[in-house]
């Protein structure tokens, strides 16, 4: 097992092990006393592992309540929000009372941007149940639903008072799934530490998958510590992120996000390259990380389709953006573009 201390607006652990589940009661226990708990979760995660997590809650002297919601992005919105909120208050949940997001990113940044509005903000726990969620999004305090015009529109920093990451629920995720969270950890590996893309990059990564979700975790953890409210160096988290929204979008989101991840970086890797931004080519080794972790490298997508979606969505940000450049694997760096060179950069999707 291992345990990982987040410092930002809150201090909390992350605790990453097999077979830990059973100890969540407990953690929240010691945090929160025997206080009452909503247990939020979707309509795949409820009949796999809610009762293992209710069990273990109410062991500890907790008393939960669930609210489980129809899996899928599309439920990551106002309208589930409002359900959530609805339900919080109907169950009489007060400020001692606490929220669990049991499951990937849609329930954790649902559950977050629920308890940080719910009596003006009630605590929250991750229990991660995707490799996304464990290596990204449960760490950190980025909580948010989608809007009509966009992902994430709508929400707020607002940091988890512990994170359990029990790797045995990653038994149950279908295999596509796994791929989408390893699109992250290759994005991990390429920002900031060789090492650990040296480690993912050949695929079969189920055997030490404990170590690696603790070393992303630990990366998270020191760039969040830096920039908990993302004004600069967590921005590099957003390598191949500029073009993967593209992707997404052009897809009418069928392309998941872990796999338009994959293909955003191939595509800013080799713009980087081709543009003279790079002191490395790092396109083929993150097309071959890509391929041997079963995540696709290309899609077919027009470039002019693509820049156009990547400019709709930069509008708000004014004339220019920060763009993540690869300057070798295992270091990044943010390279102010003007908007317009989203076109030149989408070439290179070809
Ligand atoms: P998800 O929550 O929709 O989970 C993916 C699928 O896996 C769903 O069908 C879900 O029901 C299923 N599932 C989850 N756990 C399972 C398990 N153990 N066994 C079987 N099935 C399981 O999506 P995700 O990929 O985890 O997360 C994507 C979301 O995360 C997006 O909305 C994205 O915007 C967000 N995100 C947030 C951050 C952040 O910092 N907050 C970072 C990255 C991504
Ligand atoms: N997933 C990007 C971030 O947390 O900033």
């Amino acid at each position: 097992m291992e345990i990982i201390k987040v410092n930002a607006s809150k201090e909390y652990e992350v605790v990453i092990g097999g077979g830990i589940l059973p100890m969540l009661g407990k953690k929240c226990a010691s945090l929160f006393g025997k206080s009452r708990a909503v247990i939020v979760t979707d309509s795949n995660v409820a009949p796999l592992w809610l009762e293992k997590a209710k069990e273990s809650l109410a062991n500890a002297g907790i008393s939960p309540v669930e609210f489980v919601f129809p899996s899928g992005e599309e439920s990551k919105s106002m309208k589930t929000l409002f359900e959530l909120l609805e339900f919080m208050a109907e169950n009489r949940l007060t400020r001692s009372d606490f929220a669990v997001a049991l499951g990937g990113g849609v329930t954790g940044d649902m559950t977050g941007l629920a308890a940080s509005l719910y009596l003006r903000g009630v605590p929250f726990v991750q229990v991660p149940t995707t490799l996304l969620a464990a290596v990204d999004s449960s760490v950190g305090g980025k909580t948010a639903v989608n809007l009509t015009a966009g992902k994430n529109l709508a929400g707020a920093f607002y940091q988890p008072s512990l994170v359990v990451c029990d790797t045995d629920t990653l038994s149950t995720l279908p295999e596509s799934e796994f791929a989408n969270g390893m699109a992250e950890v290759i994005k991990y590996g390429v920002i900031f530490d060789k090492e650990l893309f040296d480690k993912v990059c050949g695929g079969n990564v189920k055997s030490k998958i404990e170590s690696i979700i603790a070393r992303c975790v630990e990366l998270k953890r020191d760039v969040v510590a830096k920039d908990e409210f993302d004004k600069g160096e967590r921005q590099l988290l957003n390598f191949g992120h500029t073009m993967a929204h593209s992707v997404e979008k052009c897809s009418n989101f069928e392309i998941s996000h872990g796999s338009a991840v994959a293909i955003g970086m191939v595509i800013a890797a080799k713009a980087s390259a081709k543009l003279g931004w790079s002191d490395e080519d790092c396109t083929d080794m993150i097309i071959n990380a890509n391929k041997n972790n079963n995540l696709p490298v290309k899609c077919d997508f027009k470039p002019r389709e693509l820049a156009d979606a990547a400019l709709s969505d930069k509008k708000r940000s004014g004339g220019t953006i920060n763009f993540v450049v690869p300057r070798v694997v295992g270091e990044c760096y943010l390279q102010k573009i003007p908007v317009d060179v989203l076109y030149k950069i989408a070439e290179f999707a070809e």
